[in-house]
C-alpha cells in the first residue's frame, strides 16, 4: 500500500479510538476541532490527492472521503448521544434507576376535615377558621361564660403564662387584661365570635379545627383534639333549621339509617341546648358527638348584632368521634400513635 493510504487508514483508525474515547461534549468539540475543523486532519488528507502518484489520485480522493462521511456521521450520533443523557456524575451510574419514593396520603383524621367540609359546602356553608393561641374574651367572655364559671378552672385550661407576672396571677389570669391573657382554645366555638365580629348576618359557616384541654388520655380523651363547629344567624332561624341540618348531615355521613338522638343540655352560648348523639354499631351504644343549640342572645350583643331581629344556631362535634364512628375506630389514642399498619388503612 501507498504512503499516502496507510496515512489515511492510520488517521481514520486513530480518529475513530479518539472518538470511542469521547465522554462529555467538551470531548467531543475537542474531536471535531482536531478532525473536522477548518484546520483538521481531514482537511489535511484531502490535500493528500495533490501529492499521491497520478495513477492513485482517484484511490486517495475516494478513501479519504469515505474517511471524512464515516467520522462526520459518527460525530452526529455522538453528539445527539451526548446532548440527550442525563450529565455524568462522577461515581454515579446515572441510567440506574432511581428508587421509587415513598409516596404519603392525608392522615384520616384530615381525610375525615376534608368530606365533612365538602358535605357543608354543598349545604351552602363557607368555612372559616380562627387562632388555637386565644385570648379570655373569644375563648369565654363573648361566649357568654362568665369569670366564676368552673370551664375557666385553671386546672381546665392550657393558660399561656406570661414570664414577665407574677406565678399565681397568670394561673388564675387575675390582675390581667382579659383580652390580652392568652390560652390554647378549648373549643371551635371561638371562632363563631372572630366570624361575627368581621361579617354580619346571613352567616352559614363551618370551623374545622384544634382544640386543647388538660384531660387524662383513654380509649376517648386526648388532650389536643378537633372539633367541627357550624353557626347560622339570620331573620327567623329556629330550631327545627339545627335539627334537620343535622339529621340530613348525619343520613349523609353515615347513611340513610343512621339513628341520631338530641338530649337536652346546657352550654352559656346557646339556649336551649342540646348533646347529639348517634348509635355506634359496633359497640351497641350511643356516642356522642358534641353540643348544639339556639345561639343565647347575649352572644349576639356581644357582637353587635340585633338579638331581636336576629336568631341562629351553632354545633361543635368532636371530629375524631365523627372519625371513629365512621371508620370503626375504636381506641382515640391511634389516631396519634403514628402506627403505620393502622394509618395505611384508610
Ligand atoms: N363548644 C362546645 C364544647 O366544646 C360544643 C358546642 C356546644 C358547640 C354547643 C356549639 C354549641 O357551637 O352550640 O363542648
Amino acid at each position: 500500500m501507498s504512503d499516502v493510504l496507510a496515512e489515511i487508514d492510520s488517521v481514520s483508525t486513530a480518529a475513530n479510538a479518539e472518538l470511542d474515547a469521547v465522554q462529555t461534549a467538551d470531548e467531543l468539540e475537542a474531536f471535531r476541532i482536531k478532525y473536522l475543523g477548518t484546520k483538521g486532519k481531514l482537511k489535511d488528507l484531502m490535500s493528500l490527492v495533490g501529492k499521491a502518484a497520478p495513477d492513485q489520485k482517484k484511490l486517495v480522493g475516494q478513501k479519504s472521503n469515505a474517511v471524512k462521511t464515516q467520522l462526520t456521521e459518527r460525530f452526529e450520533v455522538r453528539k445527539t448521544e451526548l446532548s440527550s443523557a442525563a450529565p455524568a456524575i462522577a461515581g454515579i451510574d446515572v441510567t440506574e434507576p432511581g428508587i421509587r419514593p415513598a409516596v404519603g396520603h392525608r392522615h384520616v383524621l384530615m381525610k375525615t376535615v376534608d368530606e365533612l367540609v365538602e358535605l357543608f359546602s354543598r349545604m351552602g356553608f363557607s368555612v372559616a377558621s380562627g387562632p388555637e393561641v386565644e385570648d379570655e374574651f373569644h375563648n369565654f367572655i363573648a361566649l357568654n361564660i362568665p369569670n366564676n364559671h368552673p370551664a375557666r378552672d385553671p386546672l381546665d385550661n392550657y393558660y399561656i403564662v406570661d414570664p414577665n407576672q407574677k406565678a399565681h396571677d397568670n394561673v388564675m389570669g387575675l390582675g390581667t387584661d382579659p383580652s390580652k391573657q392568652k390560652l390554647l382554645r378549648t373549643q371551635t366555638s371561638t371562632v363563631q365570635i372572630r366570624v361575627m365580629e368581621t361579617q354580619k348576618p346571613p352567616i352559614r359557616v363551618v370551623i374545622p379545627g384544634r382544640v386543647y384541654r388538660p384531660d387524662t388520655h383513654d380509649d376517648t380523651h386526648l388532650s389536643m383534639f378537633h372539633q367541627l363547629e357550624a353557626l347560622v344567624v339570620d331573620e327567623n332561624v329556629t330550631m327545627v333549621d339545627l335539627k334537620s341540618t343535622i339529621l340530613q348531615f348525619v343520613r349523609a355521613y353515615f347513611g340513610e339509617e343512621t339513628k341520631l338522638r338530641l338530649r337536652p343540655s346546657f352550654f352559656p352560648f346557646t339556649e336551649p341546648s342540646a348533646e347529639v348523639d348517634v348509635w355506634f354499631e359496633d359497640k351497641q351504644r350511643w356516642i356522642e358527638l358534641g353540643g348544639c343549640g339556639m345561639v343565647h342572645p347575649n352572644v349576639l350583643k356581644a357582637v353587635n348584632i340585633d338579638p331581636e331581629k336576629y336568631s341562629g344556631w351553632a354545633f361543635g362535634f368532636g371530629i375524631e368521634r365523627i372519625a371513629m364512628r365512621k371508620y370503626g375506630i375504636t381506641n382515640i389514642r391511634q389516631f396519634v400513635e403514628n402506627d403505620l399498619r393502622f394509618l395505611r388503612q384508610f
